[in-house]
């Protein structure tokens, strides 16, 4: 099957890795019934077992429910949905015209215009800014006057390189009223690689601040994008906002922007767009070196991240949801901006680390925020659990009302420590699966309907609208339960990407092609006895790095660039706290092995350049050759049996072109060892 990019046998691999089962117990709860006039007067009478079946046997109902109760709309859609997944065609709610930003913002001014919004909880505690939906509204057509007045129109791509703060938000806001496209770099990645996002998307301004603040650090932003933009001919104007004091060097197509938008007026006249326009483009790691533009549209994408926050975690009105993400990824995008505004909910933008400035900082956080859903990662748990209780138990969180996971999966330790320690065993937790490809949580343990119970540490139910099915080793759709296979989903759902930016043939050959007809995730799941999904792991040469996507591959690319390496191979393998770490294994020329301290902190030095800090492997093995197959492609599943210490059953080496090297490379990773 074509999924199986390098290696059919990684691909499989992932499919064992299945974690132990934990303790049988389920936990119950009672869920919340949806909230009156959020629904049609028909489907809010529905359980939430009757709803799911109604959203996969009557798609058009249900989401022609969902899209004329929960959105305003400036044109009704004249037809639900008009998708064909093995061509990759994909569209919903359409002939409708509407604006996104209205949708999150003067919805809500309207009703209360002086409810928070935004508590944007900065670096350091105790000084959290509140923005109210009427000033949110005010920021957002000054923002976006002002875009208008440099020359951004409705399609022009707009690159925002912030960390979280009300002017990212608004940002991007800005650009969903206008009708540019954004897309959010997160502002750790190097210049390089924005560098590479901005010109695969052709932006034509880039929106940043001098500097940014996180962990008591201080993180050069403008810098990086003034070497990012030299190659970037589009780029007409970068707009600098101030975080700090520090003032900045300007150019010649540099913007103050709050300057800018004071001269604004605080009125922006909406753009009334087509359900199928562009609204964000993000990029992520695929297994090819490039990353992809994942294209997401106005209001399927909005109404997918409205629902799920509602109904995933238990959203009440006048809730503090509390998503530690940076908007830099999908988990900002979905659940600390489109979702919550859209819902009206007060969110939180957590501009901190969990350990700044000591390891209680997230519960100290909940205390004073009053926050009522936490949503975190894995691997920020796994770290505060080392830490002790103590930590937690000294702050009260009696608000917080249900707990969510994301990211990567959770082990049973981790699951445990939230669930009793955090949320005193009283919260239902919620380990939610989803990817930037999806929109928003396609699996997770909620809704459900009263009484259902909750298995730890897994994922379980699929959301409203969302067929998962397991396909087998040969393509074939596997029926019955207590099974493993790759994860697919078999109907289009509204949020679901529409296209990889520019490349839309990519975007059918990764998702559709592997299994015809079908959303194929990338990811291995196993269905239990009971008919719970569990996620097993990724099936192709993508990792996860503290909950950050990452492809081998990329790595690779930046590693090989380096004159003294022909030739490299990166593999993931666990790690206690961050999930996974890569593992590089490096040829290197003849004649510099004597050198090989030195290139090898060069290497390192050029993964950070060229991608990220967080992409810099964490184990580098010189090697004098690879494991290939007789048709040259490496055999990475040996290099992880090497790198895992697990040699002692290799499986079948007989394609090996030359099997010899199997005990070159064990006698070199002892010796590294
Ligand atoms: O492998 C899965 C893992 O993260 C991947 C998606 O990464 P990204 O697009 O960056 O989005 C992350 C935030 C939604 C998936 O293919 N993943 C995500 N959530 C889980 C998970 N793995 C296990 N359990 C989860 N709950």
């Amino acid at each position: 099957m074509a999924a199986r990019s390098r290696g059919s046998g990684l691909f499989w691999a992932a499919l064992s890795r299945r974690r132990a089962p934990g303790p049988s117990r389920c936990l119950s709860y009672q869920p919340h019934a949806p909230a009156p006039g959020t629904w049609s007067t028909e489907l809010s009478r529905l359980s939430h077992g009757d709803l799911y079946r109604l959203s996969v046997t009557d798609p058009d109902r249900f989401w022609g429910a969902a899209a004329a109760d929960r959105l305003r709309w400036v044109e009704p859609f004249h037809r639900v949905r008009d998708c064909d997944l093995s061509s990759g065609r994909i569209g919903w709610f359409l002939g409708g015209k509407l604006n996104v930003s209205v949708n999150c913002l003067d919805v809500h001014v309207e009703k209360h215009p002086d409810r928070v919004a935004l508590i944007w909880e900065q670096d350091e505690p105790g000084t959290e800014v509140k923005v109210t939906y009427r000033e949110l509204l005010e920021t957002t057509c000054r923002l976006a006057n002002a875009l208008k007045s440099h020359g951004i129109n409705k399609g022009d791509r707009v690159a925002i390189y912030m960390p979280v703060s009300p002017l990212a938000v608004a940002a991007m806001l800005a650009c969903a009223r206008i009708g540019a496209v954004h897309t959010v770099v997160f502002a750790g990645f190097s210049s390089d690689a924005l560098a590479g996002r901005i010109q695969d998307a052709g932006c034509k301004a880039v929106i940043t601040f001098n500097e940014g603040v996180r962990g008591g650090r201080v993180i050069q932003l403008k810098a990086t994008v003034d070497a990012a933009v030299k190659t970037c001919p589009s780029v007409q104007h970068v707009f600098v906002c101030q975080r700090t004091e520090t003032p900045v060097v300007m150019g010649e197509r540099d913007v103050q922007l709050e300057e800018a938008m004071s001269s604004q007026p605080a009125v922006c006249a909406p753009e009334a767009l087509d359900s199928e326009d562009l609204l964000f483009l993000l990029y992520t790691s695929g297994s090819t070196g490039k990353p992809k533009g994942v294209v997401h549209t106005q209001a399927g994408y909005l109404l997918y991240a409205s629902l799920t926050l509602q109904h995933v975690f238990d959203y009440r009105d006048g809730d503090v949801f509390g998503c530690m993400a940076d908007v830099g990824w999908i988990t900002g995008h979905s659940y600390v901006v489109y979702g919550p505004l859209c819902n009206g909910a007060t969110t939180v933008l957590f501009e901190s680390t969990p350990v700044y400035p000591n390891p209680g900082r997230y519960w100290e956080t909940v205390e004073r925020l009053r926050i009522s859903q936490f949503y975190g990662a894995p691997t920020a748990l796994r770290l505060l659990l080392k830490y002790g209780e103590s930590w937690v138990k000294k702050y009260d969180r009696s608000s917080l009302r249900t707990l969510g996971s994301v990211g990567e999966p959770i082990n049973h330790e981790a699951w445990h420590w939230f669930h009793s320690v955090v949320g005193e065993g009283r919260c239902p937790l919620v380990d939610t699966w989803w990817q930037t490809e999806t929109g928003g949580v396609c699996i997770a343990p909620r809704p459900a309907d009263e009484g259902a119970p909750i298995v730890p540490a897994m994922a379980m139910r699929p959301f409203f609208g969302i067929q998962p099915v397991l396909m087998g080793e040969k393509g074939e759709q596997l029926s019955g339960n207590d099974i493993t296979g790759a994860l697919c989903i078999s109907q289009p759902w509204p949020g679901i990407a529409r296209s990889i930016y520019g490349d839309h043939q990519r975007f059918v050959d990764t998702y559709f092609k592997p299994y015809p007809g079908f959303y194929f995730s990338g990811d291995g799941a196993y269905r239990s006895e009971d008919g719970f999904y569990q996620i097993t792991g990724r099936m192709d040469d993508v990792i996860n790095v503290s909950g950050h996507r990452l492809g081998t591959a990329e790595i690779e690319d930046a590693l090989d660039e380096h004159p003294a390496v022909p030739e490299t191979a990166v593999i993931g393998i666990p790690h206690d706290i961050k999930g996974e770490v890569p593992f590089a294994f490096v040829v290197l020329k003849e004649d510099l092995s004597d050198d090989a301290p030195a290139v090898l902190q060069q290497l390192r030095d050029l993964v950070a350049t060229k991608i990220a800090k967080y992409a810099v492997p964490e184990h580098f093995l010189v090697v004098t050759r690879l494991p290939k197959t007789r048709s040259g492609k490496i055999m990475r599943r040996i290099l992880r049996k090497v790198a895992m210490e697990t040699t002692e059953d290799l499986g079948d080496v007989s394609t090996l072109d030359d099997p010899s090297i199997v005990k070159e490379i064990i006698e070199a990773h002892e010796a590294y060892r």
